[in-house]
């Protein structure tokens, strides 16, 4: 689930012409994020956000939580998983349907010691402990990881960073993150932390979403396209990061990670959503991204939006309900080099 990609280049890439993995389960993606600033391209000046439209500091669960200095992105997206939380598993089915794949790519089995990073309400660590290994969640918005535990009481869940794991060296055999990389603002150092925090050739995995073949970011796309007003936000990676091969790799390689055993793959499902005006809804309250420009939308055109996508959604007729194609890639790779490395390389940089 994610937010509103605009206007990004659908470049098709080696890996795409894999033969798909399809999950037995139904799913649906949501939506997408931009690679720039916010902005659709329906006319007139961007929309900057402002504390009017979208909040920075908050309270949560009862105190002020800050957000971290310096990083515009990583304060934004904070502030707006910290807002989306109590509707997530509502509306974000999708991640779901990706677990067991993301499990099987991390080699999680009986034992595993697993951190899941950006754990979100503890779909992956629920899975997995479910397979006998021993979990452990971190995401860094409070309101997330405080669903986690009250849905998963018996496992740990952390308030802490991606780009800081707030974890020792070695301390995991296996690491995933399902659909966190496109919202942490440097994915590369989440990936080197990811390695620091790997016992040699622990296994990573992480899905992210591909541009091709989800109805949900189409759907999205096309509408704000077609009638939002641009919107400014702070600038963070594609919503299809590290969705190239050649670009993974290089980053995989730079964090000490064996190509050798890297795996790129496509993973395809069906989102069954209950309305027509689903993803809409989604989108407006439990999105980030494309929340923040669909809330800075003059009524008329939020109107416009709702009604051109529960219009393509209802292209998606099955029975009562409607079946969304949606796609990710699940990466996976081994640690190589000894923890450890890796932070030596980048205190000598
Ligand atoms: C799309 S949700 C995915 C949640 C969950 N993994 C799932 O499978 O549904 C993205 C999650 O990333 C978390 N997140 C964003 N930036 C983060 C960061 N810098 N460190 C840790 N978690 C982060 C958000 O709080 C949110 O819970």
């Amino acid at each position: 689930m994610g937010p509103a990609r605009f206007a990004l280049t659908r470049t098709p890439c080696a890996a795409d012409a894999e033969a798909p993995q399809r999950t037995d389960r139904t799913k649906v993606s949501a939506v997408n994020a931009a690679a720039r600033p916010f902005g659709s391209t329906a006319g007139g000046p961007p929309t900057a956000l402002n504390d009017d439209n979208w909040d920075i500091s908050e309270r949560v669960c009862g105190r002020t939580v800050r957000p971290m200095s310096g990083d515009a992105f990583a304060e934004f997206e904070r502030a707006g998983w910290e807002r989306a939380a109590a509707r997530y598993e509502e509306y974000w089915t999708d991640t779901v349907l990706f677990v067991e794949p993301l499990l099987d790519a991390a080699g999680v089995r009986a034992g595993s010691r697993l951190l899941d990073v950006a754990c979100g309400p503890g779909f992956v660590s629920e899975a997995a402990a479910a397979r006998g290994a021993h979990p452990v969640g971190v995401d860094v918005a409070t309101a997330m990881v405080e669903r986690a535990r009250m849905r998963c009481p018996d496992f740990t869940f952390v308030v802490g960073d991606a780009l800081r794991l707030p974890f020792p060296d070695t301390s995991f055999d296996a690491v995933t993150m399902n659909f966190g990389i496109l919202h942490v603002s440097q994915p590369e150092l989440a990936l080197a932390e990811v390695h620091r925090v790997l016992v040699q050739s622990g296994r990573l995995a992480f899905t992210t979403w591909l541009a091709q073949g989800n109805a949900e970011d189409e759907i999205t796309e096309a509408a704000l396209a077609a009638h939002a007003l641009a919107v400014e936000g702070p600038e963070g990676p594609s919503y299809h990061v590290f969705s190239d091969r050649d670009e993974c790799r290089r980053a995989l390689a730079g964090c000490g990670f064996d190509t050798g055993s890297l795996r790129m793959d496509t993973v395809t499902a069906l989102w069954r959503v209950p309305s027509a005006d689903f993803l809409f809804q989604a989108q407006l309250n439990a999105g980030v991204r494309t929340a923040a420009v669909l809330r800075a939308q003059p009524p008329d055109r939020l109107e416009a939006i709702r009604a051109v996508m529960a219009n393509a959604v209802r292209g998606y007729a099955d029975g009562e309900e409607f079946a969304l194609p949606i796609a990710a890639r699940l990466i996976s790779s081994r640690a190589s080099r000894p923890a450890g490395d890796g932070q030596a390389d980048r205190e000598r940089q």
